[in-house]
């Protein structure tokens, strides 16, 4: 994740070791602030096993040519990148959480993303791929013979840590994939089929206090997110839906990218210097249909799938031509999450684990964890709506909101203290995940961020009425 975030930032100093009374002083408070999933070492083996998984099949078909690509700071090199999920899992599970040794003198040294600069990774000395697979394999067995004694809840936080760090990268090595060209992965979810179609309008969401953030029965939860709070909501109409890809090119038909109008400063300047007339991966029309370069292919544009790929600025510039404007991620949560109050004026003082209720995804709720290969069109997933009636709040696509990411009143870093603390104020929040994200990062409450320039994301939007 750090990776993808930006380059350089300081690593957190290990936690000193305690003892006597005071272990168990903050063994308890570690508990309370830090609660896990409650997955037991049997469910983290088989999560871990899960992740590592899609790292290969997303990654063992690139040449080694590939496996280095261009330098771009929005990319790793693939080969550096999955060397440094096999470091991470080993420096907070088996060095932190166990105490156990390096595996390898060197591995700080190639692979803390912290330490090691971005435009250095394309330079070190790094273990060729069997060496690099070697190194995963062997991080992975000791996690599993650690995990096959039994786990105590400190030391299962950071399993799930690690695992989800371990998920994050999957989704990145995803985009990669699409920014670099490279061809698209076989194996890698049913095919994304087109068909279901559209699905306009929006619902009424009333006002009242919500609870924004996670609270400790969520179980594992970032930093960030911690913990909820109440805010008040006026209330507002949402669209059922994402911005899906007719209605955009609707906006780039009209001229959209070419009036200033419609883009604030900071993205007028985007849109200057990366010469923008479209979408980052849609073809020049032709023939009177779009086109968008899938992967390493050029494949029809689905009408009614959601626009993939714009960062904050094209959804923004979108939102002023259409007169709509970006949710707050207090309101995207209360339109995912929240129930109608007894009178049905006001929100009622409960909020829901998904937006169906309480049973886990499924493809049926969600297009999440590789379900399909891509986005599907946003009239599916009928069973995962929310109480009013807001579709693909989870899933499909990440989801830009109008909100800064910024600390909830009395953050305190977690352990692994860059996680979120370097990137507050520069970032904006988008919420749902894609269909190339995990149940376990998917859920409504994490917060992703990114700067509003990023378009390799996979990122779409959701507006309300003005
Ligand atoms: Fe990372």
């Amino acid at each position: 994740m750090c990776a993808q975030r930006n380059a350089v930032v300081p690593f957190p100093d290990r936690d000193d070791e305690r003892t006597g009374v005071i272990t168990t002083i903050c063994m308890n408070e570690d508990l309370i602030a830090r609660p896990t999933s409650g997955a037991s070492a049997g469910e983290l083996a088989h999560q871990l096993r899960e992740t590592r998984a899609f790292t290969a099949l997303l990654t063992e078909d690139l040449s080694a040519r590939q496996l280095m690509g261009p330098m771009l700071p929005i990319v790793n090199p693939v080969l550096w990148e999955v060397g440094h999920v096999g470091w991470f899992h080993e420096y907070w599970t088996l060095r932190h959480a166990h105490g156990d040794a390096p595996l390898l003198d060197r591995a700080d040294l190639l692979w803390n993303s912290s330490t090691v600069a971005h435009e250095r990774r394309w330079d070190l000395d790094l273990p060729d791929r069997d060496g690099v697979w070697r190194y995963m394999g062997d991080v992975l067995e000791r996690q599993l013979e650690r995990l096959a004694g039994g786990i105590n809840s400190r030391a299962s936080y950071f399993y799930e840590l690690s695992i989800r760090h371990e998920d994050m990268h999957v989704e990145a090595l995803a985009y990669t994939r699409q920014t670099l060209g490279y061809s698209a992965p076989e194996n890698l979810g049913r095919p994304a089929v087109h068909g279901a179609g559209d699905w306009p309008g929006d619902v009424e969401i009333p006002g009242g206090a919500w609870s924004l953030g996670s609270s400790p029965s969520d179980g594992f939860v970032f930093d960030n997110e911690k913990w909820e709070h109440k805010v008040t909501i006026a209330p507002f109409r949402i669209a059922r839906s994402p911005v899906t890809n007719a209605e955009f090119a609707a906006f780039v038909e009209d001229g959209g990218y070419r009036s200033a109008e419609f883009w604030c400063p900071a993205g007028r300047v985007w849109r200057e210097r990366a010469g923008a007339e479209r979408p980052v991966h849609w073809l020049p029309k032709q023939g009177g249909s779009w086109m968008w370069r899938r992967c390493d292919t050029p494949a029809p544009l689905s009408p009614h799938a959601p626009v993939a790929f714009v960062n904050w600025y094209e959804a923004q510039a979108w939102c002023r031509w259409a007169k709509r404007r970006l949710p707050t991620e207090a309101e995207w949560e209360a339109a995912a999450l929240g129930e109608p109050g007894a009178d049905r004026s006001r929100l009622a003082d409960k909020k829901r684990l998904w937006p169906w209720g309480g049973a886990s995804a499924t493809p049926d709720h969600a297009n999440i964890g590789f379900a399909f290969d891509g986005p599907l069109d946003v009239a599916e997933c009928s069973v995962g709506d929310s109480t009013f009636g807001c579709r693909q709040m989870i899933g499909n696509v990440w989801e830009w909101t109008a909100s800064d990411f910024v600390p909830f009143a009395g953050f305190a870093a977690d352990p692994y203290e860059d996680y979120s603390q370097p990137w507050f104020h520069t970032r904006k929040v988008l919420r749902g995940g894609s269909f190339a994200t995990s149940a376990r990062i998917a859920r409504p409450g994490y917060r992703n961020f990114f700067t509003p320039e990023r378009n390799d994301v996979i990122a779409g939007f959701r507006t309300r009425a003005l």
